[in-house]
This record gives C-alpha cells, structure tokens and sequence, in this order.
C-alpha cells in the first residue's frame, strides 16, 4: 500500500545515522542564486524528532473499497450523484453542496444547512483523505465509508428523505440504498490530498520550514500526540472531551448517542487535523472560528497546558502543512 519511495528514508535512517536536518543542509541543495534572500531564508535549522515520525506513518496512495479497488465506471457514478442534487427531497442540495472539494471539502459554516432549511446539529467534515479514516462521523456512528454513507443518505436535514423508498425512487429506482451508498464510496475513496508534510516525510526536508518544525515540536511536547496520530493524525479513535479540565460548554452527548451507553457521554472522535487551514470552523459544533483558540483549547482541556502565544503560533503553521 505505501510506496517504496516513501518508507525508504525511515528504513535507512539507523543506519545512516543522521537527522533530516543535516540531510538537509548536507542534501546538494541548489546554492542560493546571487541576491536571493528566499533560499537562503528556506534552509531549516530546527531539529525534529526523528523517532516521534513513527507515529505518523505516510498516507496511503490508494483506497481500495470493501470488495477492492473500484471500476472507474463506479466512481463516475459516485462523482455524478455526489454533483447531483436529485439526492435531496426538493432538489436544493447535493453533497457537494455541504462538501465541496474545491472549497476544503465542507461548507465553510458552523452548522450545515440541508433541504427546507433544516439545520445539522453538527460542523460538516471535509472529505478530504476521508478513506483514511477507521471510523466515521464525530461521534463514528459507522465503521466503514460506505457505511456511514448509507445511513447519512437518509439523514432528514441532509437529505430531506423520509424513507428509503423515497431515496431510491428519487434515484431512478434502479440501485438500492447499498449500490447508491457504495457509488458514493468509490468516489470518496478518491479524494486523497498530499501536502508538504507528506513531501517531508517523503524524504525532503525543506518542506517543513523552522516555524513548522518548531509547532511540531510543540505538538509533541505539549502532548497532543497522545490522542492525535497516524497518517491523518485523527480519525481512528475516541477520546472524551475535557481530559484534563472540563470542556466549556459542552451540549453534545457525542459518542453515547450511537452507544446509548452512559460511560460514552462526551467522547468524540479524535478529530483528524488534516486540512485544517481552510474547513474554519472547528469542533463538532464549529463552535471555534479561530484555529489558534482551537489548539490553546485542546492543550489547557485535553492536556492540563498552557501554551504561550509563540507555540500555539507555531503549531498552527505546522498545522497548515498538513
Ligand atoms: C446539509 C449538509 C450535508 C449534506 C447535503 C451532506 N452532508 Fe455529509 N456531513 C454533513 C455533516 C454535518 C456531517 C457530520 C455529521 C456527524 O458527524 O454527526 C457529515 C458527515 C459526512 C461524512 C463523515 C466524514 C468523516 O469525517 O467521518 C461523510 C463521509 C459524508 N458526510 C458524506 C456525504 C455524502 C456522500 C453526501 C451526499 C449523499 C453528504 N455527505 C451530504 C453535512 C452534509
Ligand atoms: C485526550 C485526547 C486529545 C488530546 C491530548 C488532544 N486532542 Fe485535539 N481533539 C481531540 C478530540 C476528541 C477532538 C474532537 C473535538 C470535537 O469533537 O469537538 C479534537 C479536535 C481537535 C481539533 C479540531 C479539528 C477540527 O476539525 O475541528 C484540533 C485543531 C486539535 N484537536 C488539535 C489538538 C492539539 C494541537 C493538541 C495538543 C495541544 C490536541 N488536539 C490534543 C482529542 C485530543
């Protein structure tokens, strides 16, 4: 599943024995051209952890859907219907509508608007990298994309549904709710979105630049990973809100809605970080417009810290990397 080129520089690295830093400044780097002051400014001098990238292994290239790697008929079928506003009661949205993946892959609102104006009780997620993900929703109400998919098919505010019979009808009555959900998938499992970060764990270290490298740094040391890793940094796992410190606010029940298990009351999904730079608002509710306030959030709830202004800075341009 990954590529070659991607693991290599970790596989060598014991042996080698060097820092991605002196890779870096040892890598044949073109010299700054006469008057530049932008490749000089560009070579990083802060030092990562090399160890701590263990925990963040390199996206996959492909996902292969539940019955292995899609036809390319399929996933056209899931780009129309995920264009498509038939996939609504009156017509007045698409998927595309809450999810747009030239627009970050959400729709840039605190809470969503579906059909009638119904309003989502939660922040719509960008579907950016959704494949990665090992459960679904802030709450993972499904275990599978196409899963998920089925059941938010015949979510009233989104779609405007009353039953399955409705969606299918709309459909052209052709597919059941499985095939409409598993086109959808296949399409989905195509929205995979590399970043500088992949570009630096590929082996490139001038893709993150010093502010970068210290967020991450900050990251570590404040604790964040502890909750936040894997490929997409999120989206495998619950945690409750408020660890350290309650979490102010808090209306949603979260998990124990899907569990109706009381032990589940507030826990979420560990949010995945990718992308973040453009899917503002933030939280399940996007109750928090600024990403900043966001992580000073997660570092004094989740963690018991207090980050000073440089080093929640600095984790929000790492964040943007991503
Ligand atoms: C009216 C806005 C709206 C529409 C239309 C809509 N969604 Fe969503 N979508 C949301 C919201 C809000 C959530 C978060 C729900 C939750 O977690 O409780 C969500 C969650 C998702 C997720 C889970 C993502 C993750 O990070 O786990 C997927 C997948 C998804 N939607 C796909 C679709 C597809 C496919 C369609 C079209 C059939 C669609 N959505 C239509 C608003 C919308
Ligand atoms: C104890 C586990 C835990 C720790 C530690 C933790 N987080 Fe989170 N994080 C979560 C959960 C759970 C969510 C989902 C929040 C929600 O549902 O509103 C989340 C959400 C986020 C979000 C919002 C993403 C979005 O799409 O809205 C950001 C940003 C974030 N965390 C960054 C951080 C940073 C930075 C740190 C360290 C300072 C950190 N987190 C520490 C569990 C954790």
């Amino acid at each position: 599943m990954s590529e070659p080129a991607t693991v290599l520089p970790f596989l060598i690295r014991p042996l080698l024995g060097v820092s991605l830093l002196m890779a870096a400044s040892c890598g044949g780097e073109e010299p700054a051209a006469e008057g530049s002051v932008v490749a000089e400014a560009a070579a990083p001098t802060v030092e990562v952890d090399l160890d701590a990238l263990e925990g963040f292994p390199p996206l996959a290239t492909t996902f292969p859907g539940p019955d292995g790697p899609a036809s390319a008929e399929l996933v056209e079928l899931g780009r129309a219907l995920f264009q498509s506003t038939g996939l609504s009661a009156d017509g007045s949205v698409s998927c595309a509508s809450c999810h747009d993946p030239d627009e970050g892959g959400d729709d840039g609102r605190a809470l969503s608007v579906g059909p009638g104006g119904a309003t989502s009780r939660r922040n719509a997620p960008s579907l950016w990298n959704v494949a990665s993900y090992a459960t679904f929703g802030w709450d993972g109400r499904a275990a599978t994309l196409e899963g998920f998919t089925a059941l938010h098919l015949l979510d009233d505010w989104a779609t405007g549904f009353a039953d399955e019979e409705a969606l299918v009808g709309a459909a052209g009555g052709e597919r059941s709710l499985a095939e409409i959900a598993a086109a959808l998938g296949a399409y989905q499992r195509t929205l995979v979105r590399r970043s500088r970060w992949d570009r630096f764990l590929g082996g490139e270290p001038s893709a993150l630049g010093d502010p970068e490298r210290r967020g991450f740094n900050s990251f570590l040391e404040a604790g964040c990973a502890m909750c936040h890793t894997g490929p997409s940094f999120g989206g495998d796992d619950f945690q409750q809100l408020g660890m350290a410190e309650e979490w102010p606010d808090l209306e949603d029940s979260g998990r124990m809605l899907v569990t109706g298990d009381s032990s589940d009351e507030g826990m979420f999904r560990t949010a995945p970080l990718r992308g973040l730079y453009e899917t503002a608002p933030y939280g399940h509710a996007g109750q928090y417009p600024d990403l900043g306030e966001m992580v000073r959030l997660m570092a004094q709830h989740q963690l018991g810290v207090e980050l000073s202004p440089q080093e929640t800075a600095d984790i929000v341009t790492w964040l943007n990397s991503l």
